[in-house]
């Protein structure tokens, strides 16, 4: 027993915060403290940067605004830059062609006239299941393409219609016409693998791969309706930056602040695009067309679609009702430009994204619908950031 209970007395103290001595227990509570009071204070600091992470780092130069969100800062370019705020903010509007703009109807742009003209491809492979009118399914093979238009909006975002981004196919069975939308497979195993961007063309009929970018996101707005076609509009985000030159600029839009832009009625406004030339035409321009249209009241757009739910804080009635021009299928996604002042410069702004018509391209009387991008600032500059 006398040895037993000796052994336990020389045993060490299982915690080393109790020493014998008083000075080394002092010594040991007050490091402990300070341990604490370094936690604490770090998680103070991390909970506050955290909140405004804005204060931690440094905006571009051509960026002045920042919101701070839980742990990320956004640095917003200011009004006529675009870009990620942080590492570049890029003038947008910039032409170094001139546009040959004075003739009213649908010409040929000049060559790389509007150099945020973005050509937006769609083609796809594969089996589809189509829904016939007795109830059954069939499996159809077909290989089909698509074109839309679309604009750059900065060094890795393209702009354009949700329409455009369906992957909507027309398949033919039996001598009928179906729609279905294209499925996954191997050789398109995303949306995205489905589409392809090409910047600085003036030409689709010689498109290089150098000048094609391949798609890393498609963003289509969350609330598209296929039935109204309200809330038209697609972010899509490219695999990789664009390095900008004299045939590929960025198209200005309107400033993140205002909702509704641009107002007033009868403001002229150009539209551009490589879709058919008129009702009648059989195959697409090879150039790029400009068409001089007008932006109206929403009134004269009453009869198109009439039985269609409309939004006039969303979208832009415009066309040229007197001398019956238009766009037409293949241009969607396209740009509505007006010229206003952007930093003191007068500058062509991309207001609009052809939408729909009524089924009849051209004709007097017969304006078009376009999406209001200046409705959608927020959600765009939220897509870029995702
Ligand atoms: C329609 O477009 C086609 C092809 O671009 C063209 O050859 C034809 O002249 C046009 N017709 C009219 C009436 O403008
Ligand atoms: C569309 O408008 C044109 C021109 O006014 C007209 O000729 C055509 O019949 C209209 N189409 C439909 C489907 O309403």
């Amino acid at each position: 027993m006398k040895i037993n209970s000796e052994i336990s007395a020389t045993k060490p103290s299982p915690h080393k915060c109790f020493p014998k001595s008083k000075p080394l227990q002092a010594l040991c509570i007050s490091s402990i403290i300070l341990g604490f009071l370094i936690l604490i204070i770090g998680i103070i600091l991390i909970a506050l940067f955290g909140t405004i992470p804005c204060s931690l780092i440094i905006c571009h130069s051509k960026a002045s605004k920042c919101i701070n969100h839980p742990f990320r800062a956004e640095c917003i370019c200011d009004f006529g830059y675009q870009g990620d705020g942080l590492h570049y903010c890029d003038e947008c509007g910039l032409s170094f062609a001139e546009k040959n703009l004075k003739i009213i109807g649908g010409i040929d742009a000049a060559s790389n006239s509007w150099p945020s003209a973005a050509y937006l491809r769609f083609f796809y492979e594969g089996d589809v299941a189509i829904q016939l009118e007795d109830g059954s399914t069939a499996s159809v093979y077909v290989k089909q393409g698509g074109l839309c238009g679309g604009s750059l909006i900065d060094r890795k975002h393209v702009l354009t219609a949700a329409h455009c981004l369906q992957a909507m196919l027309k398949v033919t069975y039996n001598n009928k016409e179906y729609y279905s939308k294209a499925k996954i497979n191997s050789k398109f195993p995303s949306l995205e693998s489905m589409y392809l961007i090409f910047l600085g063309i003036n030409d689709i009929s010689a498109l290089t791969s150098s000048q094609a970018y391949s798609i890393k996101k498609i963003y289509n707005h969350e609330e598209y309706s296929g039935s109204t076609l309200l809330n038209d509009i697609a972010v899509i985000k490219l695999d990789d930056e664009v390095v900008l030159n004299s045939n590929i600029q960025l198209a200005c839009v309107p400033d993140f602040s205002k909702k509704y832009y641009p107002t007033g009625v009868n403001i002229k406004s150009w539209v551009i695009g490589w879709g058919f030339t008129n009702q009648s035409a059989k195959t697409l321009p090879n150039l790029l067309q400009n068409l001089n249209v007008y932006i109206y009241d929403p009134s004269v757009c009453s009869d198109v679609g009439s039985e269609v739910e409309k939004n006039w804080n969303s979208q832009i009635c415009a066309g040229d009702i007197v001398e019956g021009k238009s766009a037409c299928n293949g241009d969607s996604g396209g740009s509505l430009f007006v010229l206003d002042s952007v930093q003191g410069k007068n500058k062509f702004m991309s207001v609009g994204i052809v939408s729909y018509g009524n089924g009849t391209c051209g004709g007097v009387d017969n304006p078009q619908i376009y999406t209001r991008i200046s409705y959608f600032g927020e959600w765009i500059q939220s897509k870029k950031f995702s």
